[in-house]
């Protein structure tokens, strides 16, 4: 590929060490896409004929079809081309050889006026354009999952916790919808991330630019770029779409992962909120009597993973000087893996999220004990014109007394109640029944039941209009 001015040969160990085929082969479909798109740019520059673009294009479009064949079937494309597989540098040089294989001298005009630098970054953004959809249709399909949830949670109710501590009682549904206001966070992120990087590198050359007059167009409309990338420096060195890519994936795995954290602790024998379905969950082979949650462990360790490749994406990075270096082939295999974890993460959570059964009867208990409705009588004594720096103290006396004697706030009479206060009447036990001390959170966003239940229901719109993205083009990599 480029041993013209060598006359020495290469260490053996280096050459195979320095290698990138042993993973980007995983670009060939991109790779095939772009070179085509490349093709097309040669052939209106006048590079290339009619009839040779029309070989070109099929010669490419062939080693795309075999490819993804071989890759559907085992997870080695490159096994039907053994031979130009054990000569291939990268995935760049691997195209190369098989099309000279199967067109001769003509595949070898394909190269002229780019260069694997360009190649790269183009196959990279249109990598992580296909699975960055991917992720987003799991996402939505998991904010679908804990929506049907909440829906079927109704007006049960659960203890919220600050400090791990029982705060106030809120709707299950309210607590779900709190992870589907992190997930469309998520969403966003990504499509933000998308616009940015939807621009096509290719005409950048090496790196100030292609040497012949391509119209740059041509193939960043056959690749679904916006547009060209606008400095050639900065497309051929460029890797902030990689490194935004695996950050929003850090940012979902870390909501995940505080999910996770909570079924974990929820499925214990001491909150047992929830049982753990059998299908999702894992037996001791030593402790007959275990159900562990293997599922939400992983989910936890899996965001490890995705913060690693965003770490090792910021290293890469930092201080590289301009323009491409040979640093850039490692910010390759964190991308990927990043993509696989997030996709394998969504292949199990949005299912495992509607088999999720709650304990709504241990739920509603802890909810109902432990002065949950302090607050709640707080703001009954304000309401009343009790400035609430005395009602707090006022109730939070009531609440001592009542420790003192094993009982709730609703158990004391209002003669002792009037001992820590003149305005504690009649009304004030219903001011603290769960459902008043719910529904005195009304404001948008809050957890009084008709607040949660239009929440509810502008969520699901949401999620609606973002589209099933079943539009966009289904990436086939992977
Ligand atoms: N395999 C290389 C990479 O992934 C392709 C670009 C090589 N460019 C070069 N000038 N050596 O970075």
């Amino acid at each position: 590929m480029w041993s013209g001015r060598f006359r020495e040969p290469l260490n053996p160990q280096f050459e195979a060490w320095q290698r990138s085929f042993p993973f980007d082969w995983r670009l060939v479909q991109v790779e095939v896409r772009a070179s085509i798109a490349h093709a097309r740019a040669l052939a209106a520059a006048g590079i290339l004929s009619p009839i040779e673009e029309q070989q070109m294009i099929a010669g490419l479009h062939a080693i795309g079809e075999i490819t993804l064949q071989s890759e559907q079937h085992r997870n080695d494309p490159a096994a039907p081309f053994a031979a130009s597989a054990a000569q291939a540098e990268d995935v760049h040089h691997f195209v190369e050889l098989e099309l000279t294989r199967k067109l001769g001298d003509l595949a070898l005009k394909l190269h002229t006026g780019r260069s694997r630098n360009e190649q790269i970054a183009t196959d990279m953004r249109l990598y992580i354009r296909n699975a960055l959809d991917d992720v987003l249709r799991g996402q939505r399909e998991w904010a679908i999952a804990l929506l049907a949830l909440a829906r079927r949670s109704g007006t049960a109710v659960m203890p919220s916790y600050t400090h791990l501590q029982r705060a106030e009682p809120v709707l299950v549904a309210h607590w779900l919808l709190a992870y589907v206001s992190m997930i469309e966070r998520d969403m966003s992120r990504l499509e933000d991330c998308r616009v940015r990087m939807n621009l096509c590198p290719l005409g950048s050359g090496a790196i100030a630019g292609a040497t012949i007059a391509l119209n740059r167009s041509i193939a960043a409309q056959a690749l679904s770029f916006q547009a060209p990338t606008s400095n050639s420096m900065d497309a051929t060195s460029d890797r902030d779409f990689a490194l935004e890519f695996t950050q929003a994936l850090s940012i979902f795995g870390l909501h995940v992962s505080r999910f996770a954290e909570e079924i974990t602790l929820f499925s214990t024998a001491e909150f047992a909120f929830v049982d753990l379905p059998e299908a999702f969950s894992t037996g001791s082979s030593a402790m007959p009597q275990k159900k562990n949650p293997d599922l939400t462990e992983l989910l936890r360790g899996k965001a490890a993973r995705l913060f690693g490749a965003s770490a090792t994406l910021s290293l890469l990075l930092k201080g590289l000087p301009l323009a491409y270096n040979k640093d850039l082939q490692e910010g390759q295999e964190p991308v990927f893996d990043a993509a696989d974890t997030a996709l394998g993460i969504l292949s199990v959570l949005p299912s495992f999220t509607r088999t999720l059964r709650f304990r709504s009867d241990r739920m509603a208990a802890a909810a109902a004990s432990g002065y949950l409705n302090a607050m709640a009588a707080a703001t009954y004594l304000s309401n009343k014109g009790v400035p609430f720096r005395k009602a707090h103290e006022q109730i939070g006396n009531a609440v001592r007394y009542a420790l003192e004697s094993g009982r709730e706030l609703e158990q004391l009479t209002l003669t002792e109640l009037q001992t820590f206060g003149e305005a504690f009447a009649e009304d004030f036990y219903a001011a603290i029944t769960i459902e008043a001390t719910l529904d005195c959170h009304d404001v948008p966003g809050g957890t009084a039941r008709h607040r949660v239940a239009a929440a509810l229901d502008a969520a699901d719109q949401r999620i609606a209009a973002v589209g099933d993205l079943g539009g966009k083009e289904a990436s086939g990599v992977r």
